[in-house]
């Protein structure tokens, strides 16, 4: 998949799984759950804000992926639901995580994606920079806290972090 070549050409069925989604009521979390829903998934939407996530399943619901023919889609969609996850606080990150280890069986897929860019210069509740623990920080005691439900889900469990082409330029510095 190029820069901006960004069809998935995987025809793989995903019944049975299941993938959080950070930040996915919309931008690439949301155009992810809306192709990963359609092949079968149980799609969890972390997300901030409850009403966003909440409209974002009904378009997703109503509105299939581009070349909604393929073979991946033609089977049963899964199911989608929402936890309220705002990682711009650590006390937020431990409450979605602890829900989501009493209520889910498996995850199988984690896509740390949410993630904000050139914001003003502020600092959250817990004292980092606004930037870095939303992208960074929260995503990483995220993971760690869900790690073993991740681990007890079976083989070729993933977890995948979404990062940008920009790191490219700390070649210059
Ligand atoms: N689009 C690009 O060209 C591009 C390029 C390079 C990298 N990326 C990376 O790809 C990922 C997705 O980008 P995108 O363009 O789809 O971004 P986007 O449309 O701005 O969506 C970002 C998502 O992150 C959520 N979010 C922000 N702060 C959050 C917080 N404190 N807690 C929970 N969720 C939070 C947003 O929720 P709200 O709607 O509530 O704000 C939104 O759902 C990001 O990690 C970004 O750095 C994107």
């Amino acid at each position: 998949m190029w820069l901006f070549h960004s069809q998935c050409t995987s025809n793989a069925r995903l019944s049975g799984k299941t993938v959080l989604i950070t930040g996915a009521n919309t931008g690439i979390g949301k155009e992810t759950a809306r192709d990963l829903y359609r092949r079968g998934a149980r799609v969890i939407l972390a997300c901030r804000n409850i009403l966003k996530a909440t409209s974002a399943i009904e378009d997703i619901k109503k509105n299939p992926p581009s070349k909604a023919d393929r073979i991946p889609y033609q089977g049963k969609p899964g199911e989608l639901v929402v936890y309220h996850l705002d990682l711009c606080s650590l006390k937020s990150v431990k409450e979605c995580a602890k829900n989501i280890l009493k209520n889910e069986l498996a995850i199988h897929i984690l896509i740390n994606n949410a993630g904000i860019m050139m914001c003003p210069q502020e600092k959250t509740e817990d004292g980092f920079e606004l930037q870095l623990q939303t992208n960074h920080i929260g995503h990483f005691l995220f993971t760690l806290l869900l790690l073993p439900k991740i681990q007890s889900s079976g083989f070729g469990c993933r977890i995948i972090n979404i990062s940008s082409c920009l790191h490219w330029c700390a070649y210059n510095y």
